[in-house]
């Protein structure tokens, strides 16, 4: 039987790719996690129902409990797995969360992806390795592209850019908040070990990453937060841009999808941008409206002046690569389907 290990295996993404090679592609599956996201986040970050459903709801998961900063954990690990495949979810994955806790950002993002790279090149460096990474790390270049304004969103003003923003997009000389630099770092290094030393790696530059088993907070987490606040009847702040900043979503099971296609197919050093599309992409305000509609619950909203340092202010991902390089796949869950089904899961907790 094939195995695949997968850190941040509690977290959104983590517990989905879980789920999908254990269940689907009949994998054993281990997992790395330690709740960490309860540290950075509260009590409301707390992952551990999701590390509890994959103990009881898959025979061939395996919860390994242990810190991605722990070097020597890490690399004795893996030695003794030698698993098929690697998919690195584990982060502080918060741009704004970043600046309070800046050594224990980098820590994470930049060296425990690190520790993982050089553990997998030691014991199995045939494996895909499959890095999430972000669309932090083009900054806020895109901010700077025209953009036009539309009665309920921004959009762009550049036919170059009608697709949305490829991986050429340059992620230099731009402001990136400490989680965007301590993300280049990693995004970077995993490019390195593919084209360095020659191994199946590649980096997945997320857009807005949502689904039903997000443990959303204010600071992370936005479709899940937002569908949150509106059951909780709490004020939602929305923070400057008139409520018109766009992001393109997509179902951590899309992500799960492409992730078993790279697996099955795998190439060296290879960078994707990967997110819902323009056809999945809101403005805040238009996400509150679904929202509404969904929930048939008025939403109690603010609305703050100055936005979030470095947010961007429309962003779409522009899939021709992945679906280029993988003709197989396809976003496959509508933005409404999923805002539905988080609607769903969130009334039953
Ligand atoms: N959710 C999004 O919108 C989004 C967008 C772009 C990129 N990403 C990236 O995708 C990845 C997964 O995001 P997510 O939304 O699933 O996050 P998540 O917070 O739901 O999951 C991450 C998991 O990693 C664990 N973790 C954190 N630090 C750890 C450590 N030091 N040791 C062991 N485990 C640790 C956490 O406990 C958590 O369960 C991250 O790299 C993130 O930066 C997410």
């Amino acid at each position: 039987m094939k195995s695949i290990f997968v850190t941040g295996s509690s977290g959104l993404i983590g517990s989905e790719v879980c789920d999908y090679f254990a269940r689907k592609l009949g994998y054993t599956v281990h997992g790395l996690d330690n709740n960490q996201r309860a540290v950075f986040f509260g009590p409301q970050g707390d992952n551990r129902a999701n590390q509890q459903r994959l103990i009881r709801d898959l025979p061939n998961f395996h919860h390994h409990e242990l810190d991605i900063r722990d070097r020597r954990g890490v690399l004795e690990l893996v030695k003794e797995l030698k698993p098929q495949a690697v998919v690195h979810t584990a982060a502080q994955p918060s741009h704004d969360r970043a600046a309070a806790i800046p050594f224990d950002d980098f820590d994470t993002n930049a060296v425990g992806t690190l520790n993982l790279l050089e553990a997998v090149r030691q014991a199995c460096p045939e494996a895909p390795f499959v890095h999430m990474s972000t669309n932090k790390v083009y900054g806020d270049g895109p901010n700077f592209i025209a953009l036009k304004e539309l009665p309920t969103r921004w959009d762009f003003d550049d036919p170059v850019f009608a697709e949305g923003i490829a991986e050429t997009f340059p992620i230099d000389q731009t402001k990136h908040s400490l989680f965007g630099a301590s993300k280049v770092a990693a995004d970077v290094m995993v490019q390195e070990y593919g084209r360095y030393f020659g191994m199946p790696t590649c980096c997945l530059r997320g857009g807005c990453l949502t689904g039903p088993n997000h443990s959303g907070v204010e600071l992370h987490g936005f479709l899940s937060y937002l569908v949150k606040s509106n059951l909780e009847k709490r004020e939602y702040k929305i923070f400057g841009y008139k409520g018109k900043q766009v992001r393109d979503n997509i179902h951590s099971v899309d992500v799960a999808r492409f992730i078993a296609e790279f697996v099955a197919a795998p190439r060296i050093g290879e960078v994707y941008n990967i997110g819902g599309g323009r056809e999945n992409s809101c403005s805040v305000i238009e996400a509150i409206q679904l929202i509404e509609t969904i929930s048939d619950q008025p939403h109690r909203v603010s609305y703050v002046e100055q936005n979030r340092i470095g947010d961007h202010i429309c962003y779409i991902s522009n899939l021709k690569k992945c679906r280029a390089h993988f003709p197989e796949w396809k976003v496959s869950i509508s933005l409404q389907d999923t805002i539905g089904q988080i609607v769903k899961a969130s009334k039953s907790r």
